[in-house]
């Protein structure tokens, strides 16, 4: 094989890589877009706003532990709040771990 052919398999691997970093980079976009901790403020704020202003949550950001958040929200999907089970304790870490007057909720 002649150096000129090793050169250019060389090159298609770099053009390879380059596609599949870009690829790679435009997923772990999507995904902050919609499953991180920014996704999930949206999703509460929809959820726990129907009922009750935000300032009912807010009153509680800081007083509340894990448990007891999710407790909270386990009572609010009873009620009927919009929220799919399997984001519960997302959304009961994600208000344990809001600062008060802070977060997308309680700006
Ligand atoms: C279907 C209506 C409804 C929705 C939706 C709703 N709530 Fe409530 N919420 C209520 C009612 C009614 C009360 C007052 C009754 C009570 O205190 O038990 C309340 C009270 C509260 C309180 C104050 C009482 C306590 O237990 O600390 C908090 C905090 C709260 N809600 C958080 C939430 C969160 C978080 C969500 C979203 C997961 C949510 N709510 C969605 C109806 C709702």
């Amino acid at each position: 094989m002649s150096e000129a052919n090793g050169r250019s398999v060389y090159m298609k691997s770099r053009k390879f890589y380059g596609v599949l970093f870009s690829f790679v980079l435009v997923a772990m976009l999507a995904l902050a877009g919609t499953g991180g901790a920014s996704g999930i403020g949206g999703v509460v704020k929809t959820a726990c706003t129907k009922c009750h202003s935000s300032k009912r949550i807010c009153l509680n950001v800081g007083a509340k532990n894990l448990d007891m958040w999710k407790a909270t929200v386990k009572t609010m999907v009873r009620k009927g709040a919009q929220l799919p089970a399997d984001k519960i304790n997302a959304a009961a870490s994600y208000l344990t771990n809001l600062k008060p007057g802070a977060g997308e909720i309680c700006q």
